[in-house]
């Protein structure tokens, strides 16, 4: 299939694999893109800008193919080394950038001087059509249906692309709540030129997560998810789990006071507890309501096959399937 993305990423099918913390590591960025699709290092998830060489480095032994590393602009005052994150992209020859979080305004003229091609993750419109002013190369359109964070406007995708559609002039990809080839489709024909998948992509063989991880998404259902740290306007979809009521009922209790050191415990150091450790109830973590559509544990490349081999059919059977012979003659006519 060939799209606006396919075309801009040097890459086969119109699938990528969003940055994710404690997931996103060679082994799944690799095979994500050696199964055709565009498959993502988590930046900051390496803990220097000399790891995420090294991680780089990792990728390139795995797969000949385009992938890209995740920059996620933390709404922090202790800001990582972004620019020594960006010089470790550059030198590793990586050609694509994801990036979230805070706008990459003040990173672009570095990107671009290296040659990188900017897909910036945004869940408005308002925001998208900012990372295009600034220069970006597509956008990411994360609706209120993701795992991690949606944002502050809670739009669902069904809104969010087709008014992405009216306004953006650059390519987007649909995220958020993207498990199959009903969500390809459905993407493509709401204007996006292809999806990006986060919490899917975990329920796969090659995701170098802990098993727990794997059976607990495949268990939940779309009534799972839960959002957390609204009052502090960073809100993030995660997985019910005990730590997560225990956060909740914090909440609950703070009200609008919430601050961040209230649920210390719940939100920091919890990723490595549970991708690693497999200790599911250790606190908050991002998954998306997808989880309702996930159902089973393929290869990476089944995942991908599947979905681009249904595409095909949906289309060519079910969609085109609706038309009558007449229709395309009595349109001309009206
Ligand atoms: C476990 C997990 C960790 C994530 N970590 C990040 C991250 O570090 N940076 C980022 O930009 N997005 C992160 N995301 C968001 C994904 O890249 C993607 O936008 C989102 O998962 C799409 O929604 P979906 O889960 O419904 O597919 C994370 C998502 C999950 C599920």
């Amino acid at each position: 299939m060939k799209t606006a993305i396919t075309e801009m990423f040097g890459i086969e099918h119109p699938i990528i694999q969003g940055g994710m913390h404690y997931v996103g590591f060679a082994e799944l960025a690799g095979a994500v893109s050696n199964a055709g699709g565009l498959g993502i290092i988590t930046g900051l998830t390496q803990r220097t800008p000399e790891l995420l060489a090294k991680e780089i480095a990792r990728c390139h032994d795995l797969t000949d193919k385009p992938f890209g590393v995740n920059l996620t602009f933390l709404p922090t005052f202790s800001a990582p080394p972004y620019p020594e994150y960006i010089a470790a992209i550059r030198e590793g020859g990586v050609k694509i950038a994801e990036t979230a979080g805070r706008s990459p305004e003040q990173y672009m003229p570095a990107l671009k001087a290296a040659g990188i091609k900017v897909i910036h993750k945004c869940t408005s419109v308002r925001h998208s059509l900012k990372a295009e002013q600034i220069g970006c190369d597509a956008v990411s359109v994360d609706g209120f249906e993701c795992g991690g964070h949606p944002g502050e406007d809670d739009m669902p995708n069904m809104i969010l692309l087709p008014r992405a559609a009216e306004e953006l002039k650059i390519p987007f990809v649909a995220s958020g709540g993207m498990a199959d080839a009903r969500s390809l489709v459905a993407a493509l024909a709401m204007g996006a030129a292809g999806m990006n998948m986060g919490t899917r992509f975990i329920a796969t063989k090659e995701a170098p997560v802990h098993d727990n991880v794997k059976k607990a998404i495949v268990a939940a259902s779309e009534l799972d998810t839960r959002l957390v740290m609204r009052a502090l306007r960073n809100t993030e979809r995660v997985l019910k789990n005990a730590g997560v009521e225990r956060l909740l009922e914090i909440e609950r209790e703070k009200g609008s006071k919430l601050q961040i050191s209230d649920i210390h415990d719940e939100v920091a150091g919890v990723y490595p507890k549970v991708m690693i450790d497999g200790d599911m109830d250790a606190g908050a973590w991002s998954c998306g309501m997808v989880v309702g559509l996930i159902h089973d544990i393929p290869t990476v490349k089944e995942l991908i096959d599947r979905i681009m081999v249904d595409a095909e059919c949906l289309i060519r059977d079910r969609l085109t399937g609706f038309l009558g012979a007449e229709s395309k003659a009595s349109l001309k006519v009206a």
